[in-house]
């Protein structure tokens, strides 16, 4: 089929610059989720209409296999269509759908274009308690016959409870001549797509309707107080579907996830996790409370304690990170490390057993198995214009507040005292310290001020 978004409108209740269906949904524009719906239907042909912020739009989210169209200026759904009649291919039907009602659901599509097959007109409805607003469908007999917009209702048509969701597929051929033939004459003074139903009743069309799964799937975004319950439908979801498959959390209602996460058996996730891009916890991960996970693996038993921030890390079985630990892009770790609280990781990879348990920078850094990090302990990696590496190898112990000034070599085995300034390198095996000896006066009188 050939599917239509419409994304055209400007969306003023949002009260923002930004176009409307590029603002978010759990970290992805809204446009985005329902092209990634539509791409499930494997369509002929993918097309957007854009208007305000077309260009911006047409920016954010480009690919191949997207076609945009303007309408400029806006003059109703039906107009829009209009603009994408070019781009149909004739031999397949065209679903339509909206830019800003983004979770949509592929199955409530998939049984809709079954149910429309090949000619008939197919039309997504649903009953609502309170249908002020939307276009009403309006059936003789059972049948549908018409849609009827709000502002042009009378108090009868206003009465029905069954709406246009907005979601139609339509026989392409017959489409394009409905379009044509449409006219402004109505309240707004738009081209109402929803005009075409009478056209199709007038040429003995079927016309067939089909309920979505689930009705916030048809719910439309227009202010973000609107957006934000979508975004908590969204995130309740997903926590469901978490917890159905055996993840443990404290509170389905205190995790957001904006991306992908994948967890193995016996997850446990404490409140108020953010997870972003893909993550993976695996078998007896646990996750502590407000800890921010983005696109980051964290291997079987590893225990991330409450309030840390992880970026682009990968994290070792068994390991034990936080409370408070940072790590950042590249923070490779390998089994049972131990990163504590306040402690930095950057482009390093840290192998098995090593621990920095408070207070460090580790950046740009190569450090062995069994290395102990002493609390203060930095890796002085930028020189001001260059990033250079520290290696750090088995079984070395860095003692309290040292600073590795790099590029700069650790010997397996080697200690280096609290206080050291590391400008060089030093062997296996050996002791370092660069700090003043400690002198001591005894006796020493303080001196006292002079009387005037
Ligand atoms: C439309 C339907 C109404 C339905 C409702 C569901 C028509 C005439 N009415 O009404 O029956 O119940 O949706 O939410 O179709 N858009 C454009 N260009 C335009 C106008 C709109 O691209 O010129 C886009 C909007 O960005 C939006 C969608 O079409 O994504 C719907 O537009 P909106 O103004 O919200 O339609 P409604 O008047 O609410
Ligand atoms: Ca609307």
């Amino acid at each position: 089929m050939n599917i239509v978004i419409l994304a055209a409108g400007m969306g003023k209740r949002m009260h923002s610059s930004l176009p409307k269906v590029l603002h978010t949904l759990a970290g992805k524009a809204m446009l985005e989720h329902v092209i990634t719906t539509a791409r499930t239907l494997n369509p002929e042909k993918l097309v957007v209409v854009c208007g305000h912020g077309g260009e911006t739009v047409r920016q954010k989210i480009a690919a191949p296999d997207l076609v945009y169209v303007t309408q400029q200026p806006q003059l109703g759904t039906g107009h829009a269509v209009m603009q994408a009649v070019p781009e149909l291919d004739e031999t397949v039907p065209t679903l339509v759908l909206y830019g800003d009602v983004p979770l949509i659901g592929a199955a409530s599509l998939a049984r809709l274009a079954e149910a429309a097959g090949k000619d008939k007109l197919g039309i997504l409805t649903v009953e609502m308690e309170d249908p002020t607003g939307y276009g009403r469908i309006i059936r003789e007999k059972g049948k549908i016959r018409r849609i009827v917009e709000q502002k042009d209702g009378n108090a009868e048509e206003l009465a029905v409870r069954e709406i246009n969701t907005g979601i139609m597929v339509v026989p392409t051929v017959p489409l394009k001549r409905w379009l044509a033939a449409l006219t402004n004459d109505n309240a707004q003074g738009e081209y109402y797509l929803t005009d075409i139903v009478a056209k199709a009743v007038e040429e003995n069309i079927d016309i067939v309707s089909v309920q979505p799964g689930k009705l916030w799937e048809t719910l439309g975004v227009n202010s973000k107080s609107q957006l934000a319950a979508l975004e908590r439908i969204y995130q309740r979801n997903v926590a469901a579907a978490l917890l159905e498959s055996g993840v443990g959390l404290a509170d389905p209602a205190r995790i957001d996830v904006r991306g992908t996460l994948r967890c193995g058996r016996d997850v446990f996730i404490d409140v108020n996790c953010v997870f972003e891009g893909d993550v993976v916890l695996a078998d007896g991960v646990s996750v502590g409370a407000n800890c921010v996970i983005r696109n980051s693996t964290v291997s079987e038993g590893a225990e991330i304690r409450p309030f840390c921030h992880m970026d682009g890390a990968t994290v070792g079985a068994g390991s034990l990170i936080g409370p408070y630990a940072r790590l950042r892009p590249g923070a490779d770790l390998g089994e049972e490390v131990h990163i504590g609280n306040f402690v930095e990781v950057k482009n390093s990879h840290i192998a098995a057993q090593s621990k920095a348990n408070h207070l460090a920078y580790v950046g740009d850094s190569t450090v062995g198995s069994r290395v102990n990090i002493g609390a203060g302990a930095i890796t002085c990696n930028y020189d001001g214009a260059n990033k250079h590496r520290t290696v750090i190898e088995d079984d070395a112990f860095i003692g309290t507040n040292c600073e590795l000034v790099a590029p700069v070599k650790v010997g397996s085995g080697a200690t280096i005292g609290a206080g050291t300034t590391l400008t060089k390198d030093v062997p296996a095996g050996s002791l370092t310290v660069s700090r003043t000896r400690q002198t001591t006066i005894n006796d020493w009188k303080r001196p006292v001020k002079s009387k005037k």
